[in-house]
């Protein structure tokens, strides 16, 4: 009986798997993108601004004057969505992974507040969470710093785990990580874990927390069902280090995305530090922009938030599709061939196979006609040392697509951790 269960359940894997392929789906789930759907909550935008409309707070938008830090108005809008003051904001361009790229660059090649010098000339490390997000492995590598890893908990980053590496090497520069809603994960810190993390004693001085709040107000649910972002700036001012913390964000999932404004939060004198080397590239970011998203987001009903309550009603159930499908195919709780996390907010669903397949599931879903992220894109170098885990990215697709998707992916989680079991058990001695 012991034998036999296996091998029944791996033929059935194999005959559900040829039934899936024979389908001949083509879906895309890599994508961690808005559904057209989204884009056009945001189409008044394009036409926001009017002829009529070539001053704004009192400047001229079709002129250089303004300086690097953005309109007032912007910088007091997103400085709301930060929780801060318009005086602890920036406004840039269109992305906050260039305003990282930036501030990073800026910092290994002058040292932010407090550094001695270019951090360039430290071998300096810098400490991510994994699982993820794969482009800040890449930025980071690709600007030549060592990457650390840290486990992403549920409620938060591993802090004893930054405390123990930060403390011990002066090289380590700070921490890289997702604070709200993480992608992967869904995981949001906790305001314990961010107090810990701003009172932190580094052996570096100028130890720097970048996070990266892409989804700070991207909540599925309502109140009562929502996860609460921290304020990480104010907290670490009140642990007395008050240029410890960068916030980026953009409205890339709230508007457009790669067509919206990027932003930063940070003390007021961390912004006069990063406008201090924007003003010596730029005269100033585009104001254009800048004014028509203002006028845009005050003017939609329930501004912002109501803009971002219309996301939820498209994008929530989605993620119910995911839920559905994963149990419907593998059983409650995943029949233990897979976990996946269930998050208040966000993108991103990270699921864990039991058996170290995730690759294999990727290979199988992509020859069934269904794309998803890579295996070991939430690990830098693309190397997940338990070949487990997947993101799933259900926003781009329509529901109905995200639920056959799944629903394939499942069969596809069920077939490689029977092979894989059935393999291994050969493997056995007798
Ligand atoms: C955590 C995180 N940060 C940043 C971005 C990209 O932001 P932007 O378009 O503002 O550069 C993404 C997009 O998926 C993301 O998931």
């Amino acid at each position: 009986m012991t034998t036999r269960a296996p091998s029944g359940a791996l033929q059935r894997a194999r005959a559900d798997y040829e039934a899936l392929q024979a389908r001949g789906l083509k879906l895309d789930l890599q994508r961690g993108q808005p559904s057209d759907a989204d884009f056009d909550l945001s189409n008044g935008l394009l036409t926001a601004l009017g002829a009529e409309d070539t001053h704004f707070d009192g400047l001229d938008l079709r002129n250089y004057p303004g300086g690097v830090a953005g309109l007032p108005s912007a910088r007091a809008m997103f400085g709301a969505y930060l929780d801060l003051k318009p005086e602890n904001v920036l406004v840039w361009n269109n992305s906050s992974l260039e305003l990282q790229g930036l501030v990073l660059g800026f910092a290994l090649l002058r040292g932010v507040r407090g550094s001695a010098g270019g951090w360039v000339h430290e071998s300096p490390k810098m400490i991510v969470t994994v699982p993820g997000y794969d482009r800040h492995f890449l930025l980071l590598q690709t600007l030549g710093f060592e990457l650390l890893t840290v486990e992403m908990q549920p409620d938060g980053p591993d802090v004893d785990a930054i405390e123990r590496l930060a403390s011990a090497d002066p090289s380590v520069k700070g921490v890289l990580f997702v604070p709200t809603y993480s992608n992967p994960g869904g995981e949001t810190i906790s305001e314990a874990k961010a107090r810990r993390l701003a009172g932190l004693r580094a052996a570096a001085p100028d130890f720097t927390v970048f996070a990266d709040d892409a989804y700070r107000a991207h909540h599925l649910y309502g109140e009562g069902e929502r996860d609460t972002p921290v304020n990480l700036v104010s907290l670490c001012r009140d642990a007395g280090h008050p240029d410890r913390a960068f916030v980026f964000a953009s409205t890339s999932k709230i508007t457009f995305a790669g067509a919206g404004l990027g932003f930063v939060g940070s003390s007021e004198d961390n912004v006069a530090w990063l406008s201090k080397f924007l003003n010596a590239q730029s005269i100033g970011p585009n104001k254009v922009e800048q004014a028509r998203h203002v006028k845009f987001l005050l003017g939609y009903e329930g501004g912002l938030e109501g803009l971002m309550r219309e996301h939820a009603r498209l994008i929530a159930p989605k993620f119910e599709a995911v839920y559905r499908a994963l149990e419907a195919e593998l059983g409650a709780g995943g029949g233990g061939y897979a976990t996946w996390q269930t998050p208040r907010g966000g993108y991103f669903i990270s699921l864990d196979t039991v058996d170290p397949v995730a690759g294999r599931v990727v290979q199988l879903a992509k020859e069934a006609g269904i794309v998803l992220t890579p295996a070991g894109a939430t690990y830098p170098g693309g190397q997940d040392p338990h070949n487990a885990n997947i993101r799933l990215a259900p926003t781009r697709p329509p529901l109905a697509e995200v639920e056959t998707a799944m629903r394939g992916v499942a069969v596809c989680v069920r077939l490689a951790a029977e092979e894989y079991r059935a393999a291994n058990g050969a493997e056995q001695p007798g």
